[in-house]
């Protein structure tokens, strides 16, 4: 349906990339790029942001400074910002945020080197989800996952790859990848045992 082969193409059309969705409610959620003047709503998500989710999804800190710098930032290229904007009584609100990160650091090159898997920094990218706590498993990650993953396969990469594994406690967040294809590489040792995940496009 689309013929959109690169993420640079991908990135420069950011209306293809937008969407809404339903989800299990009925409601419709906005899926959109992250935008220079997010930084209000974005410090909104992340300080709201509940410990138990902030343990388990550590791409970076959850403040308002955070929130600031990543807007100002922006740079889609390297990682895509995603989120899921709810609008209720005509206020938008921030309830999911999802990362795409293109190229994969060195040290994850080298873990995925002793399961005997090679990844590719020009070919492979990181993914990483989080959905605000009062809509966790409503079936919103899902939707916006599934929606992610199609980026990350229209831009032509090969493997997505859990960034920074998930956490062995983390029962959920390993049904929702299996759910979607995901196999264990390998674990490893990170404050308990954690699994790198993958999904081959
Ligand atoms: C992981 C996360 C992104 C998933 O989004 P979500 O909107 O809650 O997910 P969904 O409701 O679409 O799906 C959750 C799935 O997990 C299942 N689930 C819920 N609790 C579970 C548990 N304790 N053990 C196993 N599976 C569980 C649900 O049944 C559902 O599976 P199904 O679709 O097969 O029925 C979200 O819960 C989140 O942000 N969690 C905290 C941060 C986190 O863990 N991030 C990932 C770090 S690696």
């Amino acid at each position: 349906m689309n013929t959109l082969t690169t993420v640079e193409d991908i990135i420069q059309s950011p209306s293809t990339i937008t969407s809404t969705l339903s989800i299990r409610n009925g409601e419709e959620v906005l899926f959109r790029p992250l935008a220079k003047d997010d930084a209000r709503l974005l410090g909104e998500y992340f300080l709201n942001l509940s410990f138990a989710t902030r343990d388990l999804f550590g791409p970076h800190a959850f403040n308002q400074e955070t929130a600031d710098r990543l807007c100002e930032e922006l740079n889609p290229l390297e990682t895509l910002r995603m989120i899921g904007v709810s609008e209720l009584e005509g206020q938008p609100r921030f309830i999911g945020y999802f990362l795409l990160k293109f190229g994969i650091p060195v040290g994850t090159i080298e873990r995925y080197q002793g399961f005997g898997i090679e990844l590719d920094d020009a070919k492979d990218c990181l993914i990483a989800p989080s959905v605000a706590d009062d809509y966790q498993n409503k079936g919103l990650g899902s939707v916006l996952f599934r929606e992610l993953i199609d980026i990350a396969r229209r831009g032509g990469r090969r493997y997505v790859v859990l960034m920074g594994g998930v956490r062995g406690v983390n029962e959920r967040g390993i049904h929702f990848y299996q759910k979607f294809g995901f196999v264990t590489a390998g674990e490893f040792e990170n404050r308990g045992n954690n699994f790198d995940m993958y999904l081959k496009l």
